[in-house]
């Protein structure tokens, strides 16, 4: 079963069947103002914190076919009565001639005909904006004149979400709406819970002329909403009641009688929906009123696109890749980065969840050459959650930056999470290495401290933020030598007690140091870079004397020393992590790297993608943790859990293996399901965070689909790995891993103020191994590209020496052969 199909040239993904499996949805705006639009329209807004300022009431777990947060009725006389039908199919389920979304970069576009109406409605926030403007064009396809009513609605929610799904009374006593006609025939409804009258007010207006307005959804829907979504019998009546809600379910809707429409002709209204303080609602109204403003702003979301991806342009000869990999892929990056797992159709952007460390610190790495200085903004956010001890708080609401230990306040478990603060100190790394900021490392950055006022805090540069990282994970290890694992590293899912060890921990440390090494070089640091060194070797050693299983890596040990991830173990005998993290830290080289991934393959890979673990835990074990409430096969007992898999691809880079790195690459393109959606379910053009394992019952069926550190982490094994443009602290390192099969390849890369236009061509058909490298007709040494003041740039490279180096010994390789030509 097919739904739609991509549309490359427009960059957009077009949906041409209203009924997917599940919703499938886009983003508009970002965390400042905007939130997610389903492909029926409707959408799910808040301004600034999903828990905090919400703004429209979108139930997710209601059936698919309801209306959601937003929506719009077309209506026509009929007899003595209306036909009313809606353009978005939900919540009238009327049969159409067409149905289109057009899932677009920063907006949705649907286009549908209905009973001879043609209706196309962009949904988008504008740059900068606080308002989602819906830009709707209706005409007539019949061959009468028709006398057309457009009835857009919206439905608020309590700016606390959770009050507004778990009290039904002091909720609906606060909800409040005020009317304001204008001269020119033109309505702006303000609603507000009564405690924010004098703060900010949401508002819903449009440009034209409004016969009626309703604000009271019982009375709308009617017969004490008996009248349903499907049907609101308000619509019956010529006019709505133009009552102003003083409690109750409040919504917006606004009735406009365009009159008459010859055959062929189209009328264009604009919506907004906004929220300002009140003193400026009705100035902020007037912007968006002008038709010229609406396409200007239309246009400029086009622009920031355009600059976004031009930043690395790579084109290959996979079509599917070269899609993602340019488009949907580093749109999401840019979604993760600033939504985190806070607000999608899964992440209900409720309670204590926020802006998760880890997850952000990971987002980040993904947009570095798109939107450097939002990258920065955000980890000077996550800086500022760090302890004082090294540690991080595991959360954050954006809006008051209060921080909470996320799960790990449950009894008998250590109150930190291991892995947190490791994570920062490779998005730091990256950042440098991308933009040359260097600037950045001393700026200074409280720690941060529940008890102490901001001004009171402890205060530190950024580099003693991350010395302090490392400090942490090396002063917190158990008997083996390994680091504690806390309440839980990456897998959230692992919670054992006490102290525990994380074989992943102790990997991600790995990492790490190597930045530190490579960044302590660079700074000319030297005692540190020897320390940092020092502190490598001995944890390799650790890793390599107590976790090698014989054919894999064992995961973790408990506190009484039981491994975790080893064939002693029944279930859970092998964990995906603990081998491509110990080959990505440089832990695990030459045959032991190769054989740790063989297992990989030969005991976790599936046709849909790599599972995590295997096999699942049966039953549930409170010694374990959240991973044994799933049954086997979902999510972290060994789900396909995609995280995890581009880093099993950047491994097999490592070990010099193309093809398969590029083979796991393509199993999990979601691109690759759109022929057949079948059991997937989710939307082709973004990867969901799980996939049921062969475990289970249903497997391959998706879910989570675009809040995921698979987006991060495919697009830097894409980029940096497969296609191996690595910015460095030197400059831009070449160092393609990718199919025998490639002729080559060619890359426009934006770094550090200067294009590169890069050929490689691989005549010998090997995966791995640079000959030569010309940049700007001179031959270079190794296979760094300097960095440049400016200017374009052509760099043509040679593949030509097969090697199978594992980890980043390669430039020396090529040094090395280079100087003996
Ligand atoms: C979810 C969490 C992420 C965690 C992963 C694995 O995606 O957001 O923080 O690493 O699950 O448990």
């Amino acid at each position: 079963m097919k739904y739609g199909y991509f549309d490359d040239d427009k960059r957009e993904y077009v949906i041409t069947n209203p009924k997917t499996p599940v919703k499938w949805t886009n983003y508009v705006g970002t965390l400042a103002f905007g939130g997610i639009v389903d492909h029926t329209g409707g959408s799910l807004i808040c301004k600034g914190d999903p828990a905090l300022n919400r703004i429209t009431k979108y139930m997710p777990q209601l059936p698919s076919s309801q209306f959601k947060g937003e929506g719009m009725y077309l209506r026509i006389k009929e007899g003595d009565g209306y036909k009313i039908f809606s353009p978005f199919f939900v919540p009238t389920l009327d049969a159409y001639d067409k149905y289109e979304c057009h899932v677009g970069l920063g907006y949705q576009r649907i286009v549908s005909e209905f009973h001879g109406i043609r209706t196309e409605v962009a949904i988008f926030v504008p740059p900068g904006e606080h308002v989602v403007v819906r830009d709707i064009n209706v005409t007539n396809l019949r061959k009468e004149v028709v006398e057309l009513d457009v009835i857009p609605v919206v439905e608020f929610s309590h700016f606390d979400a959770l009050k507004q799904y778990t009290n039904a009374d002091w909720v609906p006593q606060t909800m409040t709406v005020d009317a304001e006609r204008n001269a020119d025939g033109t309505v702006l409804l303000r609603q507000y819970a009564f405690m924010k009258k004098q703060y900010e007010n949401n508002f819903f207006t449009s440009n034209v002329p409004v016969d009626s307005f309703q604000t009271d959804r019982k009375e709308f829907l009617g017969d004490n909403e008996y009248g349903t979504w499907a049907n609101p019998l308000e619509l019956q009546n010529e006019s709505l009641s133009n009552s102003e809600a003083r409690r109750g379910d409040t919504i917006a809707a606004l009735l406009h009688k365009l009159g008459e429409l010859a055959p062929g002709e189209t009328k264009r209204i604009v919506t907004q929906l906004g929220q300002d303080e009140p003193g400026m609602v009705a100035e902020t109204a007037k912007k968006f009123r002008c038709l010229e403003n609406v396409d200007a702003a239309f246009r400029s979301l086009g622009q920031f696109w355009d600059e976004y991806l031009s930043k690395n342009w790579i084109e290959t000869p996979d079509a599917a890749f070269n899609s993602m990999v340019n488009i949907h892929n580093p749109r999401q990056c840019h979604t993760t980065m600033n939504w985190s797992r806070y607000l999608s159709l899964y992440q209900l952007g409720l309670g204590a969840r926020g802006i998760g460390f880890r997850d952000s610190s990971q987002d980040v790495m993904g947009v570095l050459a798109g939107v450097p200085d939002d990258a920065r903004a955000l980890m000077r956010k996550l800086l500022s959650v760090q302890l004082p001890n090294g540690s991080a708080m595991h959360q954050f609401f954006p809006l008051t930056m209060e921080a909470n230990e996320g799960d790990s306040r449950e009894d008998g478990h250590k109150q930190w999470y291991g892995d947190d603060h490791l994570w920062i100190v490779q998005a730091v790394s990256a950042y440098l290495k991308e933009t040359g900021d260097y600037g950045f490392l001393k700026e200074e950055i409280p720690f941060y401290s529940k008890a102490l006022p901001l001004e009171k805090r402890e205060k530190g540069t950024v580099l003693e933020h991350l010395h302090r990282a490392m400090e942490f994970t090396q002063a917190n290890t158990g008997a083996h030598g390994l680091p504690l694992l806390g309440f839980a590293d990456w897998n959230d899912c692992v919670n054992l007690l006490g102290a525990a060890e994380s074989v992943m921990i102790a990997n991600l440390y790995g990492r790490a140091l190597q930045e530190m090494i490579e960044l302590m070089d660079h700074l000319g640091a030297q005692p540190a870079a020897e320390k940092y060194r020092a502190d490598h070797a001995r944890m390799k050693k650790v890793v390599n004397e107590t976790c090698w299983d014989g054919e894999w890596f064992v995961r973790y040990y408990e506190e009484d020393g039981t491994p975790i991830g080893s064939k002693q173990n029944s279930e859970g005998q092998i964990y995906a992590n603990a081998q491509s993290w110990s080959v990505f830290s440089g832990f695990a080289e030459g045959d032991r790297a190769e054989q740790a991934l063989e297992s990989v393959h030969g005991k976790l890979n599936t046709d849909r993608g790599i599972k995590l673990s295997w096999p699942g835990y049966n039953g549930f074990d409170p010694t374990k943790g959240g991973i044994t409430t799933y049954p086997p096969g979902a999510k972290e007992n060994g789900g396909i859990f995609l995280h995890t898999n581009p880093w099993v691809m950047i491994a097999e880079t490592l070990v010099g293996n193309g093809d398969r790195a590029f083979q796991y690459y393509n199993q999990i393109n979601p691109a690759a399901r759109n022929d057949d959606i079948g059991r997937f379910e989710c939307e082709p053009y973004c990867y969901p965070q799980n996939i049921l394992g062969d475990e289970h019952p249903q497997f391959g069926l998706a879910r989570n689909s675009w809040l995921s550190g698979t987006s991060s982490w495919t697009y830097q094994a894409a980029t940096k790995f497969i296609v191996g443009i690595m910015p460095t602290h030197g400059g831009l390192e070449i160092n393609p891993c990718i199919p025998k099969a490639w002729d080559g390849f060619k890359v426009v890369r934006k770094f550090r103020g200067a294009t590169y236009r890069i050929e490689v061509e691989n005549p010998e058909h090997i995966s791995k191994g640079v000959a030569s490298v010309v940049v700007d007709g001179e031959p270079v040494e190794g296979n760094v590209v300097p960095v440049f003041d400016g200017g374009e740039h052509s760099v043509e490279v040679l593949m030509g020496r097969e090697s199978n180096d594992a980890g980043f010994g390669m430039k020396n390789k090529v040094q090395e052969a280079t100087a003996a030509l």
